[in-house]
């Protein structure tokens, strides 16, 4: 099979490391990719949002499977534009990935399944929400309708901290048009874990969970990021746990989706919390998380490519994935002054002796290659170092190890992952 996988991150490193060991691959190229994929994969300058291009390349190539990593290409149609061409896509179409791209139509499907999740009300006028956060006091949470490059969402301890938020949001518009509206939600309180589940539009299989860690310092500790670490199994999410979720959550969003003529095909990630009324939906993403796919595909015993194959062709019904019993942690690395203002062009050493730890694997995400060949930092995560090991003290043992083999002073990375389930 020829594979195009689309993105530049850890989670598609990982995905190209994965596929690239299936013994159904014959060629495998990622688009734009970065330099540590292009050691398992041919990478090709092709822009994520450039549909058409990836479209000519697939056809050119005689691509059998695409699989699109980041939700920005679903939600600008990346697969409405591969299924017209007849080019298999794991992913969902533009109107099933209004899963992730509208907070709205997500709460909608939830209610309309009886998938449990956080009171909420939407609001168009600013004046109402204002009213709305008076009468129901805090803790609150506000949220961008559309997509805000995960900075759409306020979990407020005070009635001014919510305000400021509909301020901001509605009247001076810092998201643009995703905060022409507002979500406006009960706050659950409790652990949140991140499923997630391979679909066929009817099927679903389960992926595992992970827990990821947003805020960018120990602790839990200053601005909310896109992840800076992810361990998994979760140690307060037990596989029972994970089934009820399945029945009540992921197959009941499948059949809602189907029946409003929008079949969801792809990696469904549901956001929860485990809440002392038991788990309830936080938000549906509609692709991997990044670095939570780094460390399910790091326990996955079972070949990738078949799975992504089956979902595409609507045949997930009998099929079956193994994972091994191990425990893995991601740490991620990422350049000082992220998330707000990342350096970039350090120079990063020591990314062999890292890989060379035993159980380790180092993911790129934002790397270039420099002219004389070493390698640089070009974004605000910049490395995964993911373990595995027989439990979640040594993986997160040995992913620090590598960490610490890794030289690059002007990179930082949380210390803690994984600390809470140990
Ligand atoms: P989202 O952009 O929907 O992923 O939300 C970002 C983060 O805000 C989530 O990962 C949660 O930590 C938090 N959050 C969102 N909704 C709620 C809620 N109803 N109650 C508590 N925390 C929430
Ligand atoms: N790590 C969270 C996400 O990918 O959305």
């Amino acid at each position: 099979m020829k594979v195009l996988v689309v993105g530049s991150g850890g989670r598609e490193h990982a995905l190209c490391w994965a596929i690239a060991g299936s013994p159904l691959l014959t060629k495998l190229y990622c688009a734009p990719g970065n330099p540590g994929i292009a050691a398992v994969a041919e990478c090709i300058d092709i822009n994520v949002l450039d549909i058409p291009s990836l479209v000519g390349f697939a056809q050119d190539n005689a691509i059998d499977l695409v699989f699109p990593g980041p939700e920005a290409p679903l939600v600008a149609g990346l697969t409405d534009a591969m299924d017209a061409a007849g080019i298999p896509c794991c992913g969902p179409t533009r109107a099933a990935a209004q899963l992730e791209g509208s907070k709205t139509f997500t709460k909608e499907i939830a209610d309309a399944a009886g998938i449990p999740t956080a009171l909420w009300e939407r609001f168009e006028n600013a004046d109402s929400a204002r009213a709305f956060v008076r009468r129901r006091g805090t803790p609150i949470v506000v949220k961008a309708d559309g997509l805000a490059a995960g900075k759409g969402v306020v979990v407020a301890m005070t009635e001014d901290a919510a305000l400021a938020a509909i301020d901001a949001m509605m009247d001076q518009k810092v998201f643009g048009d995703s905060g022409a509206a507002v979500v406006i939600e009960e706050c659950l309180v409790g652990e949140e874990v991140s499923l997630f589940a391979l679909c066929d539009g009817e099927d679903a299989l389960l992926l595992g969970s992970a827990q990821d860690h947003k805020r960018v310092g120990d602790g839990d500790t200053g601005p909310n990021t896109g992840g800076m670490g992810a361990y998994s199994p979760v140690p307060c999410f037990s596989p029972e746990l994970e089934q009820a979720c399945m029945d009540k959550m992921i197959r009941p969003a499948l059949k809602e989706m189907a029946r409003r003529g929008m079949p969801f095909r792809g990696i469904l990630f549901a956001g929860l919390m485990l809440t002392g009324e038991g788990a309830k939906l936080i938000e549906f993403n509609v692709r991997f998380g990044d670095p939570e796919c780094q460390v399910l595909l790091a326990r996955m015993k079972s070949d990738l490519l078949p799975a992504l194959q089956a979902a595409c062709d609507g045949e997930l019904g009998d099929f079956d994935l193994r994972w091994n019993d191990q425990a893995s942690v991601a740490v991620v690395m990422a350049a000082r002054g992220y998330p707000e203002a990342p350096e970039r062009g350090s120079v990063i050493a020591g990314l062999d002796a890292a890989a060379a730890q035993s159980g380790v694997a180092v993911f790129h995400a934002g790397t270039e290659t420099g002219p004389d060949g070493t390698i640089l930092a070009a974004g605000g995560r910049v490395l995964t170092i993911c373990a595995t090991a027989p439990d979640l003290k040594q993986a997160r043992d040995r992913a620090y190890a590598g960490v610490d083999a890794i030289n690059w002073p002007e990179g930082f990375c949380r210390r803690d992952i994984g600390a809470r389930a140990l």
